[in-house]
């Protein structure tokens, strides 16, 4: 079973990947940082989760704005608290002392050669750990990223939340030599709950199908407002799903850059897909070297029927 840390801003499709990865994977630990809302809520909200799901997996707090210049939240997606739409238990467990960082590097350090990393916020935790300890990258196994896109972002036309709200954070990540998973919008965007799955987890009646229920009502209408979506993306758990479920989603080797300059285009990850098109013979000195597996494919259908049968599993 795959050992997994998951870094978050939960965000309520953060709360599913959280779900689905300590049923089906060795959850060793939550990190929190900010993103969706700040470190405060998001921290608050991981605890509540693990206490609604009954996880006895420790939490870290982590850091509470970008490398450079201030945090981004997304109270127009996620709502004030950062997971607006249902009343979540009031946490009686606190989090661990140790900081993100540090409790990354522990635990990397314990599980030296298994342990992946999967960043579904802002990847400030993370860049600050391998700053921190340059032996860490060695001790990685990979990092799943959900960030970026091969195609249009979210926040501006180039640029997706997670990489907007810190470039340099994940410039540095995918210059570090871990081997990387990155899923993008180009494929979450086709995996979401429509609101006939929402009333799947409401008709079970059990507690937490309920609840959530209720958070993807939330942020259901949330996406219809903002983007006229008809569906509630699961961006993050398309980033641990591949450990439990690998077929469902499909990758090509590729150069994936971070853009930290442009003025249209900061938080862009340029990958070069060039190498990948079966009708072009790019010279290799031309294709950047390849530093991670882009998604390009997904079948969403069976994802989304894993994660509610997944939801289903809790009392
Ligand atoms: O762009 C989508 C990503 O930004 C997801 O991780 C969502 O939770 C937000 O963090
Ligand atoms: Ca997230």
């Amino acid at each position: 079973m795959t050992r997994l840390l998951i870094d978050c801003d939960p965000g309520h499709d953060d709360a599913v990947a959280l779900l689905f990865a300590a049923r089906h994977l060795d959850l060793v630990g939550i990190t929190t940082v900010h993103g969706n809302s700040s470190l405060e809520n998001t921290t608050r909200n991981a605890l509540a989760l693990a206490e609604l799901a009954g996880l006895d997996v420790p939490i870290a707090r982590g850091c509470v704005g970008p490398l450079v210049g201030n945090a981004t939240y997304a109270p127009q997606i996620h709502g004030k608290s950062g997971l607006d739409g249902a009343t979540l238990p009031v946490p009686r467990r606190q989090t661990v002392e140790q900081h993100a960082v540090d409790f990354i590097i522990s635990q990397a350090e314990r599980h030296r050669g298994e342990l992946v990393v999967a960043v579904i916020g802002p990847q400030t935790n993370l860049a600050l750990a391998l700053r921190r300890e340059p032996r860490l990258a060695g001790w990685l196994r990979e990092i799943t990223v959900m960030g970026g896109s091969t195609t249009t972002g979210n926040v501006t036309p180039a640029a997706e939340f997670n990489i907007y709200c810190d470039p340099e954070a994940a410039a540095a990540v995918f210059t570090s030599g871990v081997p990387i998973r990155m899923v993008g919008l180009n494929v979450t965007r086709r995996t979401g709950f429509s609101s006939a799955d929402v009333q799947r987890l409401r008709a079970s009646g059990r507690r937490v199908a309920t609840v959530l229920a209720d958070l993807l009502d939330f942020y259901l209408a949330r996406q219809r407002d903002a983007f006229g979506l008809d569906l509630a993306p699961m961006h993050d758990v398309c980033a641990v799903i591949p450990y439990a479920f690998p077929e469902l989603i499909r990758y090509g080797e590729t150069a994936v850059q971070i853009e930290v300059s442009g003025a249209l285009t900061r938080g862009m990850t340029v990958c070069d897909l060039r190498a990948l098109r079966p009708d072009t013979r790019l010279p290799a000195r031309l294709a950047g070297a390849p530093n991670a597996r882009v998604a390009l494919e997904v079948d969403s259908r069976p994802l989304i029927d894993r994660v509610i049968e997944t939801i289903l599993t809790y009392p």
